[in-house]
């Protein structure tokens, strides 16, 4: 049986909507606010409401689908077989409680390990980037251009500013370089958003020691689908089931700095 991809399509973003307009009422209530691995870590009602409320639908929706949620209220998966919906409920949790923007819902869905659909939803703002895999990737209803080729000293890279301080993961001699080469670094605080600004060209690269697969799973649909290109940092393709290092990018972009940067010079971890 073949996968109906426009009836997945239309479902994913009713729900998104959907979850959307819940989390904007959410801003008149108080947030219950906890922390997760360490005190920096946080994690709201929200974010679980959201996630619980996805992992409902899709099950109702379609058993045999998959489900691969941060707050853990989807399957614990060990293979990308089959559809597999991956899902962050909020990305930039931090932006949402300090903040009330700059975060995203953040969705992928993949057959048999193939990226067929991406999400990233900016909710205050009301903008989805949407993509489906051979069928453009789109801002709203505006479609987005393929990404063009951006020289190293006129690009911008996303990076958190933690990757350039004296840390255990990656020497500074390896970021620093890169930092002082690029027009400029900017750091949003959403992978997910980040993500989603490479795709529209807004910056050309985004590189980061650790992120998980829902943070990636959306955007990496959206980049790839106007060219982009996504691996981790010693430009290997991700497989979704661990967490890893991520290094997503203007095709022209990416291809420099690894060569140049990365290649030979990070330490294996
Ligand atoms: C986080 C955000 C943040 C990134 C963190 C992620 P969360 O996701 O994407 O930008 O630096 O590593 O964990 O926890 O807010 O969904
Ligand atoms: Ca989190
Ligand atoms: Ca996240
Ligand atoms: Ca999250």
């Amino acid at each position: 049986m073949t996968t109906n991809w426009q009836e997945i399509d239309l479902f994913a973003k009713n729900l998104i909507d959907r979850a959307g307009e819940t989390i904007r009422h959410s801003f008149r209530n108080k947030l219950q606010i906890e922390t997760k691995s360490d005190a920096n870590d946080l994690v709201t009602n929200m974010d679980k409401e959201i996630e619980k409320f996805f992992v409902e639908k899709i099950n109702a929706f379609d058993s045999s689908h998959h489900i691969m949620g941060e707050e853990g209220y989807g399957d614990q998966l060990t293979s990308m077989d089959g559809v597999v919906w991956i899902v962050d409920p909020i990305d930039g949790t931090m932006n949402f409680v300090h903040q009330q923007r700059n975060f995203a819902i953040s969705v992928g869905i993949y057959e048999d390990g193939v990226g067929m659909l991406g999400y990233i939803y900016d909710v205050v703002l009301d903008e989805l980037y949407h993509a489906h895999k051979g069928h453009g990737a789109y801002l709203n209803n505006s479609k987005l251009e393929m990404l063009k080729d951006v020289k190293l000293e006129e690009s911008i890279l996303a990076l958190n500013t933690t990757w350039v301080t004296p840390h255990d993961r990656v020497p500074y001699e390896v970021f620093g370089p890169l930092v002082h080469k690029v027009r400029g670094t900017r750091s949003y605080g959403s992978a997910a958003l980040e993500m989603a600004y490479i795709a529209t060209g807004r910056i050309d690269g985004y590189l980061t020691m650790r992120l998980s697969p829902w943070d990636i799973a959306g955007g990496k649909v959206i980049i790839e689908e106007v060219g982009g290109i996504v691996t981790d940092l010693f430009n290997q393709p991700h497989t979704l089931l661990s967490k890893a290092s991520v290094f997503a990018g203007n095709p022209a972009v990416h291809k420099i700095i690894y060569e140049h940067y990365l290649k030979e010079k990070l330490p294996k971890s």
